[in-house]
C-alpha cells in the first residue's frame, strides 16, 4: 500500500508541515484529498457542522447546538498558525471536485515520545462513501512520510460503532478498552484504543 504510486489518493501539503515534508505525493485523480486548512474554509466548515450537528454531537465535545461562524473562524485561526509551528497537523477532507467533506488531523502531539492523538469527522451528507477511511488512511501516510512521529493513536468512544469501523477499514491496530478514557458533555465513557505505529525498520 506504500509504494510509491500505487495508491490512487492523493495529499496535498505545502513544505510548512510538521518535522519538514520529504517526499509530499502528488498522486493525479484522487477521490477523496485532505490538505491543510485555509481560513478561506470557514463557511464550508460552518455549513458541514450546522448539517452534521445530530451526529457530531453525540461523539465530538467541541460540537454544541450554537456552533457558530465565529467559533469556525477561530478554530482555524489556531489551526493555520498551529500548523505553521509544528504544533497541530489539522486538514480538510475534500472531493475532488472541491467539496468540502469534514476534517481529520494530528493533535496532542507529544513530542518526547513522537506520538500524537488522530481524529477525524465527515459531515452528514457525505458520509458511508469511504472518505473517513480514505482520509485516515492519507493521514496516516503523511505522517510516516512527512514527520518523525512513530505512533498515531485513535481514542474512539466504546459507543462509536462507526468510527470504530473507520479505524479497522483503515488499518488500524485495536489495542483495548480504556476506562472512562473520554468525557463527551459531561458524561464519562469507556475507549477504545487504535493505533498506527511506524515500522522499525523505516525509522
Ligand atoms: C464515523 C464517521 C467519521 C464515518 O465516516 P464515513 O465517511 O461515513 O466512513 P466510511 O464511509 O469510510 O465508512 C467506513 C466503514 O464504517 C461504516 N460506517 C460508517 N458509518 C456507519 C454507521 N453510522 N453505522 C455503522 N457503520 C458505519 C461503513 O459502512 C464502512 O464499513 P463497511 O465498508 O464495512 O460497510 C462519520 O460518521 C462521523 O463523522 N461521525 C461523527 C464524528 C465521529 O464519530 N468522529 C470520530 C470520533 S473518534
Amino acid at each position: 500500500m506504500d509504494s510509491p504510486g500505487s495508491s490512487p489518493y492523493s495529499v496535498i501539503v505545502e513544505s510548512r508541515s510538521p518535522i519538514d515534508v520529504r517526499h509530499p505525493r502528488q498522486d493525479t485523480s484522487p477521490a477523496v484529498l485532505i490538505r491543510p486548512y485555509s481560513i478561506a474554509d470557514a463557511q464550508s466548515m460552518y455549513d458541514a457542522v450546522r448539517e452534521s450537528l445530530a451526529d457530531l454531537m453525540l461523539w465530538m465535545p467541541w460540537c454544541h447546538p450554537d456552533y457558530s461562524l465565529d467559533e469556525a473562524r477561530s478554530w482555524l485561526d489556531l489551526q493555520v498558525e498551529a500548523f505553521r509551528q509544528r504544533l497541530a497537523f489539522e486538514f480538510a477532507i475534500v472531493s475532488r471536485e472541491g467539496r468540502f467533506l469534514g476534517g481529520c488531523g494530528l493533535n496532542q502531539i507529544d513530542v518526547p515520545n513522537r506520538r500524537s492523538n488522530l481524529g477525524y469527522w465527515v459531515r452528514s451528507t457525505g458520509t458511508r462513501r469511504g472518505a473517513a477511511t480514505t482520509a485516515v488512511e492519507l493521514l496516516r501516510r503523511w505522517a510516516f512520510e512527512s514527520t518523525d512521529l512513530v505512533r498515531l493513536e485513535i481514542v474512539i468512544a466504546a459507543g462509536n460503532v462507526a468510527s470504530q469501523r473507520v479505524a479497522e477499514k483503515a488499518g488500524a491496530v485495536r489495542e483495548g478498552t480504556l476506562h472512562s478514557r473520554l468525557i463527551l458533555h459531561d458524561a464519562r465513557h469507556d475507549a477504545v484504543g487504535f493505533s498506527f505505529v511506524r515500522p522499525v525498520e523505516s525509522g
